[in-house]
Parts: C-alpha cells; structure tokens; sequence
C-alpha cells in the first residue's frame, strides 16, 4: 500500500472480532509508510467492542490521530459506540466505493469493518480509498456542518 494521503497517524480499535483483520491493516499500513496508533484488542479474549470504539473515537476527536480504523464482527456496534463521540464520523464501509464516497461526501474520519461480513481483499481495499481520498468540499461542506449541528 503506497501512502499518498498527507494523514500520518492512524489509530486502530477492534475486539476479539476483529482484530485479526486489523493487524492485516496494521501491517498494511506499517508497510505504506503510515504511523499507527494500536489501541487493541490484540487476542482472541472476548472483549468489548464499545470499549475500543470509544477509545478511537477520543484519539481522532483530540487530534492524536488523524484517522481511525475500528473493527468488530459486523463493523455495527463499534461504528455505533464511536459515533457516541460528536467529534467522529464513523462510517461502515464493505467496500473501497463506499469507502471513497465516505471520505469525499461524509468527511469520514473513522473507517468501520466488519470482520464476519467482509472478506480480507475488500477490508484491504476499503481501507485503501479511505487513506487516498481527500473530502470534496463544495456541496457537502454544508451537510456535513450540519451533521455537528442538528
Ligand atoms: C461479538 O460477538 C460481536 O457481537 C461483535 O463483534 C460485533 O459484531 C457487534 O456489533
């Protein structure tokens, strides 16, 4: 994975879900030049997916990271307890066309998988577009201002 985004750090959170699929990105990322911010699980013991969402979210909405990844069996409850935070828009993406569009229409800044439901080439991929792409401004500044206030 080359890094072509100006994003650095990437924090990543999961549970027992679905943290084998985040080292696989965490890998990926090391690999393309990016730093990452592990802020686990990191076994198969259950563990609680609002807890590492949660922890994500603080690091994205506080500026220590500049992108999070969160990762749990569906993408669901963790794309719900990182969303709790008003600084983050977490979006569950299955592919890299949802992911793009997240980044360019949503201004997302939390990419969420789902480990039981995607396969680990489209995670890769979404993964991918989310890094690449820049938000397109324009009409979506507004909608996306709006998203903070309503
Ligand atoms: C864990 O069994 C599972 O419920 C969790 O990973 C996630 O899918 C919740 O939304």
């Amino acid at each position: 994975m080359t890094r072509v985004s100006s994003k650095r750090l990437v924090a990543l959170g999961a549970d027992h879900a679905g943290f084998p699929l985040k080292d696989v990105l965490k890998a990926d990322l090391a690999e393309g030049g990016y730093e990452v911010l592990d802020l686990g699980t990191n076994s198969h013991e259950s563990a609680d997916y609002p807890d590492f969402g949660k922890a994500v979210a603080e690091a994205v909405a506080s500026g220590r990271a500049d992108l999070g990844v969160v990762v749990c069996g569906t993408g669901i409850g963790i794309s719900i307890a990182a969303n709790r935070n008003p600084g983050v828009r977490a979006a569950l993406c299955h592919s890299g066309l949802e992911a793009r569009l997240a980044r360019e229409h949503n201004d997302a800044n939390v990419l969420a998988l789902g480990a039981r439901i995607i396969g680990v080439e489209s995670a890769r991929d979404a993964l991918h577009a989310f890094l690449n792409t820049d938000f397109a401004g324009g009409r979506h500044t507004g909608r996306v201002a709006k998203l903070s206030t309503h």
